[in-house]
């Protein structure tokens, strides 16, 4: 009785959760604005500090808050020695994603702020968890390979520095640039599961970190952000362009999942695939890899000749990604240092108008039925 009226939504699709200013996404029309601006003026013309200062704090910032923001995050990029030190101790085939979510919560522990939901308390645990996520993520990476990790560099911007404690070399600046616009592109995208995951969390009101672990392992899975991984492994997988047609009758007649496919909002297009389909063209030439940019082409083509599926963020990026020299089992992970921003920003929103996210499940068990003793049963 006490669910009169209420439908079920399988995957709650097309249901409004909640009121947002960071994210505009026009799912038919194929547009996305962060806070009233394209993404696309964004990922070209703005830096990743400067998105991130948009989602935190609502504007574009002026040269003087960038410059604080910027300071704020160079200054917050060290992660704790006991950290690395625990990185040295993990199976060195442990999924990084898993890593990851077990730095988030330990880092937590560390926070002076992690128990303070307060606004302001919020604002800083973002900038520290922007910074700390990408240091975490590089330093277990190079842990796992027997390497010494590789300590910030003040002097760099957030994705150059990024990419610098990932290789150990200082990326060229088309290439910091290419990283930068992509970090952009993922940093939000309004109510998908790991941010959804997120704001379920913080709406019991427990604190950031908790939430940013939960969306860490919802972001983990291969219909989210784990799909650039897997796309990479499907253009291995078919090896060479001349490949890609009998891979795809292959696939479509088998009835195969065909990773970085498909959206539950966008019908018409990504128009984050549009811009990483230019962007991984030119790092695909530019690394002399080019034909895994041919081969996610052919792929895109024949697929959407097939079942009229487009591809989603996760589709160019993977070669985009590979020929930027990051491992594939880290495409995830970086997703995750792009899409802190957003998520922290919706965690904010969300304590600041807060209601118990609390659906409800349809029961379709057996009726009410006698209780019998252990002996009875079987
Ligand atoms: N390959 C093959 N068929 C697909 C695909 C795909 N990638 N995506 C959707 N379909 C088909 C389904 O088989 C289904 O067909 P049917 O009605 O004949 O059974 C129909 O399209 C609807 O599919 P659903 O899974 O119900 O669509 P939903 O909106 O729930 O899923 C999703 C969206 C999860 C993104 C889906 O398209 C998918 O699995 N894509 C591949 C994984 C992927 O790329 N995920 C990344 C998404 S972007 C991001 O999170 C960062």
């Amino acid at each position: 009785m006490d669910k009169q009226g209420s439908q079920l939504i399988r995957g709650l699709e097309g249901v409004v959760a909640a009121e947002t200013r960071l994210c505009d996404l026009d799912g038919t029309h194929g547009r996305l604005a962060y806070a009233g601006y394209d993404i696309e003026d964004l990922a070209r013309r703005a830096t990743f500090e400067e998105v991130c200062h948009l989602l935190w704090w609502g504007e574009l910032p002026t040269a003087a808050q960038l410059d604080k923001t910027t300071l704020a995050l160079i200054a917050a990029r060290a992660i704790p020695k006991e950290l690395i030190q625990a990185f040295g101790l993990v199976p060195k085939d442990t999924d990084p994603m898993r890593v990851l979510q077990a730095a988030v919560a330990m880092l937590g522990m560390r926070d002076p702020d992690a128990t303070d939901n307060s606004r302001a308390a919020n604002l800083r645990k973002a900038v520290r968890l922007t910074s700390q996520l990408a240091t975490a993520i590089c330093a277990h990476h190079r842990v796992r390979s027997g390497q010494e990790p590789v300590a910030p560099a003040a002097d760099l911007s957030h994705a150059a520095n990024t990419l610098y404690m990932l290789t150990g070399r200082r990326p060229t600046a088309v290439v910091a640039k290419a990283f930068d616009a992509s970090l952009t592109l993922y940093a939000e995208h309004e109510l998908n599961a790991s941010t959804f995951t997120t704001r379920v969390i913080v709406s019991t009101q427990s604190d950031m970190h908790s939430a940013v672990a939960g969306g860490v392992g919802a972001l983990k899975g291969p219909l989210h952000g784990g799909a650039g991984e897997a796309v990479m492994r499907t253009l291995m997988e078919i090896g060479e362009v001349k490949n890609v047609d009998a891979f795809t009758q292959k696939a479509l007649a088998e009835k195969r999942r065909l990773m970085g496919f498909g959206h539950r909002v966008y019908t018409a297009g990504d128009p984050r695939a549009a811009i990483l389909r230019g962007m991984a063209e030119e790092a695909c030439r530019q690394s002399g890899q080019f034909k895994w940019y041919e081969m996610a082409v052919k792929l895109h083509e024949r697929v959407h000749a097939a079942k009229t599926l487009i591809p989603n963020v996760d589709f160019y990026s993977a070669p985009l990604f590979y020929s930027l020299g990051i491992p594939v089992d880290l495409f995830t992970p970086v997703i995750a240092a792009a899409r802190i921003a957003g998520w922290t920003a919706n965690i904010v929103e969300q304590h600041d108008d807060n209601r118990l996210i609390r659906p409800r499940g349809d029961y379709v068990g057996p009726t009410r039925r006698a209780f019998g003793p252990l002996d009875t049963r079987g």
